[in-house]
């Protein structure tokens, strides 16, 4: 029924709004639906059996999955801990750090418009006594690493930015972030979720410590996700965060999910040999729709970085409109005005706000994300309708 509907969705355009909400979820490519589907049934073991051969081959697969995902980040397959996610690499690597610090008053630098995965575990540790300080962005977004820089103190212990914004696209200098954070010391983390799979991330060329990413904005499975946890040199340390078993080195217990691995995997493997391609056609359409709506539609703009941003994404601001009004007169495009994890919420976005948006700008503002699946229809359909519906709202 699922595939029946996704056919629908993406034949006829009838049944669902157009889709350009892909940095919220992808759906699962085929060929990684088709690589998973016997690691659920037929080949069922479990990765840790050691005694027979469905446990060997399930490893097998872990460990095939391990090289393909490392690969995509150029890293080696030991530095790759699976997790059901970016949220929870998020934690294993800020928590894990700070847990295992000796130092008094631990210091943590991250920026005001990270995602909540990053900002509720920071919030979390401050009630345990970590301080925090939060970088603000200019009005691009964009964080520099002079700001790193001048932040840093001799607790502390971890700097964490993200690579690429869920949000606005843009894309934070990660590689000489990192420089100046190991020139005092410090590790260096980032939230690669919106990164990985979209643009080249390279962990060694930017000698970052510590990546986060999730496999269900690639194409892959939601649930799965991986930490990469640099080995190379002197090995990070991490205080694990799940007690119950050796797995991962000892880093994340549990039973592994051997066919969100393997889906995980075959992701990364096809986003590798696929990424250029993929980012040409999106930033193509993307062009496309934000030139045609910028044009059209008087006093509207584009919130954060133009030059430094993801190939998929724009985030349009529509002064002088009811922000929560426009989502629901948007009703043929599936589009949204936050992270998937806030967009429930009426609360302007702290992202656009910490930009210098007013309330009222940030909340009639609209991410457009666009994937390998959208077409010039389903972009020249959007643009029309987003078009009419403003202006008419506008009484333009
Ligand atoms: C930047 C960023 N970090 C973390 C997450 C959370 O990822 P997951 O859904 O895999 O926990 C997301 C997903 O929206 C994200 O965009």
């Amino acid at each position: 029924m699922g595939l029946f509907l996704y056919f629908c969705v993406k034949n006829t355009n009838t049944l669902h709004p157009i889709y350009l909400d892909y940095n919220a979820t992808t759906p699962v490519d085929e060929r990684v639906l088709a690589a998973m589907l016997p690691w659920f049934s037929v080949q069922f073991g479990n990765a840790a059996s050691r005694s027979h051969l469905y446990g060997w081959q399930a490893d097998e697969a872990v460990e095939l999955a391990r090289q393909h995902t490392a690969a995509l980040i150029g890293a080696d397959a030991k530095e790759i801990v699976f997790t059901s996610g970016a949220t929870e690499s998020n934690n294993l690597a800020i928590k894990g750090v700070f847990e295992v610090s000796s130092l008094a008053n631990k210091h943590i630098i991250t920026v005001q418009t990270e995602h909540r995965a990053v900002l509720d575990v920071c919030e979390n540790l401050a009630r345990r006594g970590a301080v925090v300080t939060y970088l603000k962005p200019a009005t691009d977004g964009l964080v520099s690493p002079q700001q790193v820089r001048n932040a840093l103190r001799p607790e502390t212990v971890l700097v964490s930015v993200m690579q690429a914004h869920n949000e606005i696209g843009v894309l934070q200098p990660i590689g000489q972030m990192a420089q100046v954070a190991h020139q005092n010391g410090v590790l260096f983390h980032s939230d690669a979720t919106q990164a990985v799979g979209k643009i080249p991330v390279n962990v060694a060329a930017d000698g970052v410590d510590l990546l986060s990413f999730s496999a269900h904005k690639l194409y892959g499975p939601k649930g799965v996700g991986a930490l990469y946890v640099r080995r190379q040199k002197t090995p990070v340390l991490l205080a694990g965060q799940m007690d119950g078993g050796r797995h991962e080195r000892g880093l994340r217990a549990g039973t592994l999910n051997v066919p969100g691995i393997v889906g995980l995997g075959e992701a990364c493997r096809l986003a590798k040999l696929e990424i250029d391609s993929n980012a040409l056609l999106m930033s193509s359409l993307r062009d496309t729709l934000e030139n045609t709506i910028l044009q059209k539609i008087a006093g509207s703009f584009v919130n954060g970085s133009q030059t430094h941003r993801l190939p998929n994404v724009t985030n349009i601001a529509f002064p002088n409109i009811d922000g929560e009004q426009l989502l629901l007169n948007l009703h043929r495009i599936a589009v949204s005005s936050g992270s998937a994890c806030t967009s429930a919420s009426v609360l302007p976005s702290h992202v656009l706000k910490a930009l210098g948006l007013s309330d009222a700008q940030a909340q009639a503002s609209v991410r457009f994300s666009l994937g390998k699946y959208t077409t010039p229809a389903d972009v020249e359909m959007a643009a029309a309708h987003v078009v009419e519906v403003v202006q008419k709202m506008a009484n333009l």
